[in-house]
């Protein structure tokens, strides 16, 4: 129920978005009318063959279009961005009735309102097995490190002098590249280079909704001031630096995954967000540049892809052959909070990897309890104990947007203060108590947060602790007499590798089941998300705190966006090894090939629990390189397949036309079949379950051949409890490469005993092997009992 219930709401809120088109909503309250009747921007999709001779170009075109909704040319819309590559339009801020105007003409073919979306904010290389040194035959040497491919990175912008975006002994920017480095404050043209080949920035939307932009605190050029963009770029395709560490921590080399590839950066993200209008302009250019990867660590509020604007770039992008990797959300550890969830889109969740940064906390009663963090500078005094105080005073409430110690500033002079994670800034927290005078901080986890640990560039000596030992604190103090006030202190131990169990799925990774597509299993895959280090722009404090004036070239984050770059640097080796893959089959060979126990050989835990996690919290599992070079057998997916899913999936013609900007006929699809039968490389079904029949299903699979000439493939079925699968033929006998054969997949399940309302989910595997090859595909099974 919970998941048909949340996607109704979500298509409904997404409706209530579009400008009113019947008269029944229309609000007789006035102040709804006046919100309703303020403008906004809107993305306006068009036919591109309409246009009219008389203008020379679609940009004149466009611009009449709108000077013809105001009597008062002075007060027209004007264009902020025009689309031609992976979309045909515009975008515009318009007025309810304006957009309503443009809607009714012949040639407009959709009228999208615009989301605001928000980011979602080194050895991972060595821990995902890709080492300089390997010998050829190894993913690194077979890619040529991934040179000549060029990876988009829609985000912040970058800071490009840091050492990881260094050119030197890359050969010339490839002959294919058509995109240019645009100029801009502090950003003069000749600052691109061999390895920062392109650079742009899009900003119309976001200043039509929030005026100029501060030209003090944001730069009008693709420069950085925020840090999260040259942090992804450097995860996806830095070079190798070394040494590299953040205040101290975590020393070592740092490297991207595709260390000779080459950047292009799209900076959308401002003060106030990423905007789709510019979001959309970043994927028209980052497809007509010539990138081959596009990586996107930024989402939203899931909604039907012909109103999302993210899905509709990506499709465009997919349909030229650009592999698009976005981050699944940081809205974990709860159910149905993944986004980025278009099929054609690779969606990435995060893990950790073996190397955490230990803080732990000494309460005076001699009790030791973990903590995690990256805190370097003036400490604490050595074996001294510090008075402490529960400054949270909401009962760990996890939801709490305050920022600790509002109204009690006065009484932690000197103390170890204790506050609850909640919603904003861990780091700003940290700051509010250093001014206050507190000499440390516990961050405690609430209930919301679970066990699941953050470390953080923190300005004063802190440290991050679970939910559950959270609770131990909160209970000593509450609990310590007078004769004995409560006491601890916070010990640093530095950075410890080769940490088990590892990879955990981070708390915060976004789960499934799709909100938008249920039987299309996401997130796809996960990579590391939890405690990168990576490349970090001047002037911003590793905190991120306004007050933190510590210049580090290297930071860590967390984050699925963290995650998201991993992939697209993947993606880019993959793409160098094998040139004539589609994007389809690059997350085929990441997806089959991903593992799901971790460094003790047991399934990869939740961090949110310490329990068992499940398919709904890693997809396919978690990446692994050196497999996905040679994964055997791919499930490719063409631009016509996306089209029969979208018909399959009983999208209208004209919506599946704003998303493919081709006319679809469904007939043909339809008789075909239903959603699930996309040839996505897991499998994943809905039932709903009325009385107590069977209930059965069927899954249509191609695999190509991408190894060796006859080769034999033997299936192995994992069947999920409780059901029978069988799949046909069992053998799969390929005597050329490039061939494809299909199979059946049949799904049978008894009524399970649910009580109204409830879903289960049960996962199993198809798993093909040719002795060499082990090419594994989840078989996820829901059922809903309705109410
Ligand atoms: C721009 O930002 C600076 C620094 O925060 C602030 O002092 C200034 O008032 C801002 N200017 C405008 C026009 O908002
Ligand atoms: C973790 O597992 C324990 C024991 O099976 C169970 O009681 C608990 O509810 C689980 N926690 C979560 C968050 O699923
Ligand atoms: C599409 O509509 C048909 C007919 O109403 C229904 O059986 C099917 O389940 C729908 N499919 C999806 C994916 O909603």
């Amino acid at each position: 129920m919970a998941l048909s219930l949340l996607y109704l709401l979500i298509i409904s809120l997404s409706f209530s978005n579009l400008p009113s088109s019947s008269s029944s909503s229309s609000s007789s309250d006035n102040n709804n009318n006046n919100v309703n009747n303020a403008a906004r921007t809107f993305i306006v999709q068009v036919q591109p063959s309409s246009k009219p001779s008389i203008f020379p170009t679609h940009q004149d075109w466009y611009s009449s279009s709108l000077s013809s909704l105001s009597s008062d040319k002075a007060t027209a819309p004007t264009v902020l961005h025009t689309y031609s590559t992976v979309f045909h339009g515009f975008s515009a801020k318009l007025s309810p009735s304006q957009a309503q105007t443009l809607q009714s003409l012949d040639h407009v073919t959709a009228i999208i309102p615009e989301q605001v979306r928000q980011l979602h904010t080194t050895r991972s290389p060595e821990f995902l097995g890709l080492r300089s040194t390997d010998a050829a035959g190894t993913l690194l040497r077979e890619s040529d490190f991934g040179s000549d491919l060029v990876i988009g990175v829609i985000d912040t912008g970058i800071w490009p002098e840091r050492k990881s975006f260094h050119d030197r002994d890359l050969g010339p920017t490839p002959s294919k590249w058509k995109g240019q480095c645009v100029a801009g404050k502090d950003f003069p043209v000749t600052i691109c280079n061999r390895k920062l080949i392109g650079a742009r920035f899009f900003s119309a939307g976001f200043e039509s909704t929030n005026g100029k932009m501060n030209e003090t605190t944001e730069y009008r050029s693709p420069r950085d001031s925020d840090g999260h963009g040259t942090h992804t770029a450097s995860i996806a395709a830095g070079r190798y630096v070394f040494p590299a560490s953040t205040l101290g921590y975590a020393k070592g080399v740092a490297a991207g995954m595709a260390p000779k590839a080459r950047l292009a950066a799209y900076k959308v993200c401002w003060s106030a967000g990423c905007y789709d209008s510019d979001i959309l302009a970043a994927f028209d250019a980052a497809v007509a540049d010539g990138c081959d990867v596009v990586s996107l660590s930024v989402g939203g509020v899931v909604v039907p892809y012909y109103l999302d604007a993210i899905a509709i770039g990506a499709y465009g992008a997919s349909d030229a052959g650009v592999f698009v990797s976005a981050s699944a959300g940081n809205g974990g550890p709860g159910g149905l909070t993944v986004t980025n969830v278009a099929p054609w889109v690779t969606t990435v969740g995060a893990g950790t990897i073996d190397r955490d940064f230990p803080a732990d906390v000494k309460l005076g009663d001699g009790r030791t309890i973990p903590g995690m963090s990256i805190y370097s500078g003036p400490g604490l005094a050595p074996g001294r104990m510090y008075p402490l105080v529960y400054a949270g005073g909401v009962g760990g409430d996890s939801y709490s947007s305050s920022l600790c110690l509002e109204g009690s500033l006065s009484q932690v002079k000197g103390k170890i203060v204790v506050c609850d994670r909640g919603i904003n800034s861990r780091a700003a927290k940290g700051d509010v108590v250093k001014k206050a005078g507190g000499v440390g901080m516990i961050l405690a986890n609430g209930v919301f947060d679970g066990e699941g640990l953050v470390a953080d560039c923190h300005v004063l000596p802190a440290t991050a602790v679970a939910a559950s030992t959270g609770d131990e604190i909160r209970r000593y103090i509450a609990t310590s007499k007078s004769k004995s006030p409560p006491t601890a202190t916070i010990v640093f131990k530095g950075t410890r590798i080769r940490v088990r169990p590892a990879p955990v799925v981070a708390s915060f990774s976004a789960r499934g089941p799709n909100p938008e597509s249920p039987e299309i299993l996401k997130p796809d895959v996960i990579a590391p998300g939890l405690n990168i280090l990576a490349a970090w722009p001047d002037k911003v404090g590793p905190s991120g705190v306004a007050s933190d004036k510590r210049n580090t070239e290297f930071n860590i984050l967390s984050g699925t966006s963290m995650a998201c770059p991993h992939v697209s640097g993947l993606a880019a080796l993959l793409k160098a090894a094998h040139p004539d893959w589609s994007p389809a089959a690059i997350r085929s060979a990441l997806m089959t090939t991903a593992y799901t126990v971790d460094n003790r050989g047991e399934t990869m835990l939740d961090g949110s629990s310490g329990n068992t996690s499940s398919v709904m919290d890693f997809g396919a599992g978690h990446v692994h390189p050196q497999k996905a070079m040679d994964p055997g057998l791919v499930y490719d997916i063409r631009s016509y397949d996306y089209v029969d899913f979208l018909c399959n999936s009983n999208y209208t013609t004209k919506n599946i036309q704003v998303v493919t900007r081709k006319f679809a006929n469904c007939n043909g699809a339809k008789r075909a079949g239903h959603s699930g039968n996309l040839n996505y490389p897991s499998l994943s079904v809905v039932f709903q379950q009325y009385g107590k029949h069977k209930m059965s299903t069927h899954f249509i699979r191609t695999v190509t051949n991408v190894g060796t000439p006859n080769s034999v493939y033997q299936v192995t079925i994992k069947p999920a409890a409780g059901m029978t699968v069988t799949v046909e033929p069992e053998k799969l006998a390929f005597r050329r490469v490039g061939q494809k054969l299909s199979f059946l997949v049949r799904v049978q399940a008894l009524a399970a005993k649910l009580s109204p309302g409830s879903t289960s989910v049960k996962s199993g595997s198809i798993v093909w092997s040719d002795g060499k090859h082990t090419v594994t595909s989840p078989l996820v099974v829901t059922m809903q009992q309705p109410l």
